[in-house]
């Protein structure tokens, strides 16, 4: 049985075809990062527009013949509206021409099984550190289906600190690569930025990056001259000490011994690599995805819908579209 996935939440157009006997059987993404790039950020419109191009250009790379499909996944939200209209729009009128049953995922809970993909036979439960350019969330994982957010971002989330503080000190977009790259370019100049970390003693598990990316703002617009590597390194410092800290945090009250960190950031190396380093010292084990499924991708959502499928036996009957989230999410 093939699933075939589709995922437009935000600016890549992803698609996969999926088994879950042999893992990915086709996988493209058209990535529209060169064209908003020049604006720094995220643009709706084009955003939505492009998704019209790379499902058109993506489609004619499908062998149709290849797969027998009998499921295709799309993913229903959260993000941009009108990258999520294109393609459920997509999903419901392919679902249609195959004559197949179509299955709905929430882009998050893609994230948070998409650690499946690389590690098969990963044991519950598990904390979730999920950081993306949409959300901040510590989540705990119970098992498949059943997830409790222990905290979460109040303001910007990690990933979107990163493409703000990029676009500060003249770096493009997506700025969370750029950043890290940065990161060894060092020039020399001297640099006494220091940056608060907002929430360290309170005790919960949230977060809040705003309050740094203001003072890294302000920092870049009075200073003549600003050292990118070094801005870079306090900021991927204050990221490193602030998540950290929460996480410890969260696992210490669960009394949980895996860490799973997914979504964006995750692929991070400074961060990532640190983590592992800390948490290993204290009997905890970290995984996190292989790079290409940090980011956005088709294969989570294929494999969340294979799950849902599979497992709830739920799916979407109805070609009515509707892009709102259906995860059912627990706060404590
Ligand atoms: O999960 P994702 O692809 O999309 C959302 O669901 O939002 O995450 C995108 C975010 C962007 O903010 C991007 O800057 C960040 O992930 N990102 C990174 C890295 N690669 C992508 N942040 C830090 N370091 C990276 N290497
Ligand atoms: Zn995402």
């Amino acid at each position: 049985m093939c699933i075939f996935s589709v995922e437009t939440s935000c600016d890549d157009t992803c698609f996969t075809v999926y088994n879950f006997k042999n893992g990915v059987l086709f996988e493209k993404i058209y990535k529209q990062s060169y064209i908003h790039n020049k604006f720094k950020g995220v643009v709706p419109n084009i955003a939505l527009s492009e998704h019209k191009l790379g499902i058109q250009l993506l489609y004619t790379q499908l062998g149709l013949c290849d797969y027998r499909i009998c499921y295709v996944a799309y993913t229903q939200g959260p993000g941009l509206s009108g990258s999520l209209f294109m393609g459920v729009s997509f999903a419901k009128a392919f679902t249609y021409f195959l004559n197949v049953k179509s299955v709905n995922v929430n882009h998050l809970e893609g994230h948070l099984l998409s650690i499946f993909l690389t590690f098969r036979f990963l044991m519950f439960p598990y904390i979730a550190l999920l950081i993306s350019g949409g959300h901040t969330f510590i989540i705990y994982v119970h098992c498949m289906g059943k997830y409790v957010i222990l905290g979460m971002s109040l303001d910007d989330s990690v990933g979107e600190s990163f493409d703000k503080v990029a676009c500060y000190l003249g770096l493009g977009y997506p700025g969370g690569p750029l950043l890290e790259y940065n990161l060894l370019e060092d020039n020399g100049t001297y640099c006494n930025l220091r940056l608060p970390r907002p929430m360290f003693t309170d005790n919960s598990f949230n977060f809040s990056y705003s309050g740094i990316k203001t003072n890294i703002r302000n920092y870049c617009r009075y200073k003549k001259e600003v050292c990118v590597s070094k801005v870079s390194l306090e900021f991927h410092k204050v990221v490193f000490d602030t998540i950290t800290n929460k996480v410890l945090l969260a696992l210490r009250y669960t009394n949980v011994k895996n860490l799973v960190v997914v979504g964006g950031v995750a692929a991070n190396f400074f961060i990532c690599s640190r983590i592992s380093y800390i948490l290993r010292e204290r009997n905890i084990s970290v995984f996190s995805p292989v790079v290409k499924y940090c980011t956005d991708n088709a294969a989570m959502v294929a494999l969340t819908g294979y799950i849902k499928v599979s497992q709830y036996k739920t799916i979407d009957l109805s070609y009515v579209i509707n892009h709102s989230s259906d995860m059912n999410l627990y706060e404590i």
